[in-house]
């Protein structure tokens, strides 16, 4: 029977957890999958998050179903972490998932259910994993300029010139915060003029926000979104809570659905619902059950939201810190933009022989493009060696 397949490549991102794991040598850098990591190089489970897990334990008395859209208070305290304070919260629906990917998937199935004739447009570069969930839904896609790879800033101009072209044909996915690979973030203004062009023009946005509270703060990094709420009829939204709750494994992610009104926002439901059941049923609770008790016990979200502020500033700081280094060793201000991105990721802009002898000849595992995951370095002397490396490969 499998004969018949042809063999397929791996995930570039995952592959090089496993060539990173196999590397012998002792001084190699892990600046690749987007795990954050603490000065010793850990990824901790958040104190928070562990007294909960201990709350769970000590007070659960089932592991019955819960079932298809999960724990509805974890629904509730997602809408309110995104949309916070937003007046026509009536108007949103939403379901837990597998993960912020479950959420991509899901809601992909779901909007080719009534739009299989559209196109999904994603910036120029987007995730590597974008194009292939859109794609196994049935979707056509196509890109919009996003990333000036001389300056490392986002084109506006060009992005919005070009989603003035797009209609009612076309649904935009964009990053609510933190682009992954780029770290260039849209401007405040940008974010009108898109929510402005999706409400004239009829284009669907499509938002993927799996970092919020790791650009500038919870509130800040859910502006774009909320600025598309209070002028687009509908839009969705794949929430992740991998990163900012470090529950990677437990797949903890929301789809949420904005309608034009309640009943509509219902419909949406409903489909969404019936596209879980086919696909794998009922989410997994563990991971919802551990947010929503953080999120709705005073003195667990204080810790979290602490723990998160703390990671945040370890990553801008290493941002402040890389830059400062890169331009005292190469007397230039070349490496100034890793600074100002925001998130864990910077897109370097490399060749595939730079990236390749960043691996080969300093142990360095960036993903390609030179996409560098910047909580990946661990401590001064890592970050020397970095910066080496990067001169090294590229002068
Ligand atoms: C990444 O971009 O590194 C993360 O989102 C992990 C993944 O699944 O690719």
């Amino acid at each position: 029977m499998f004969s018949k397949f042809e063999p397929t490549p791996e995930d570039p991102i995952i592959k090089l957890v496993g060539l990173f794991k196999k590397d012998p040598r002792p001084n190699k850098i892990d600046v690749g999958i987007g795990v954050f990591k603490d000065n010793d190089g850990n990824t901790p489970i958040m104190e928070s998050v562990r007294l909960a897990e201990t709350r769970i334990h000590e007070t659960q008395t089932t592991k019955a179903y819960v079932g298809l859209a999960g724990d509805e208070n974890f629904n509730q305290t997602m809408i309110d972490l995104i949309f916070g304070e937003h007046d026509s919260k009536d108007r949103i629906r939403a379901v837990q998932t597998p993960g912020g990917c479950g959420a991509l998937r899901l809601l992909s199935d779901m909007l080719f259910r009534i739009a299989s004739e559209r196109t999904i447009w994603g910036s120029d570069p987007t995730w590597g994993n974008h194009y292939p969930v859109f794609r196994q839904a049935g979707f056509n896609v196509e890109s919009y300029p996003y990333l000036n790879r001389e300056t490392k800033t986002v084109k506006e101009d060009e992005m919005l010139s070009k989603l003035s072209q797009l209609g009612q044909n076309d649904i935009v996915l964009l990053h609510g915060c933190c682009h992954n690979p780029s770290g260039a973030e849209l401007s405040p203004s940008a974010w009108e003029e898109v929510a402005d062009l999706a409400a004239k023009n009829g284009f669907f946005p499509y938002v993927d926000l799996a970092y919020q509270g790791f650009g500038n703060s919870l509130d800040q990094d859910a502006q774009g979104i909320r600025t598309l709420m209070d002028k687009v009829e509908s839009m969705v939204i794949a929430a992740s809570c991998s990163k900012n709750f470090g529950l990677y494994r437990e797949r903890v992610g929301c789809a949420l659905m904005v309608g034009k009104t309640p009943g509509e926002a219902d419909l949406a439901r409903s489909n969404i619902l019936t596209v879980a059941r086919s696909s794998y049923s009922m989410p997994p609770d563990h991971g919802a059950g551990l947010v929503n008790l953080i999120m709705n016990t005073p003195s667990l979200r204080a810790s979290w939201e602490a723990e998160l502020t703390e990671m945040r500033n370890r990553i801008l700081s290493l941002r402040k810190q890389a830059s400062d280094v890169l331009r005292e060793k190469t007397n230039s201000e070349r490496w100034d933009f890793i600074e100002h991105h925001r998130g864990m990721f910077s897109l370097l802009v490399l060749s595939e022989e730079q990236t390749n002898a960043l691996m080969h000849e300093h142990a360095v595992y960036a993903v390609a493009g030179g996409r560098i995951n910047i909580a990946g370095l661990r401590n001064d002397e890592q970050l020397n060696a970095f910066a080496d490396a990067l001169i090294s490969v590229t002068s």
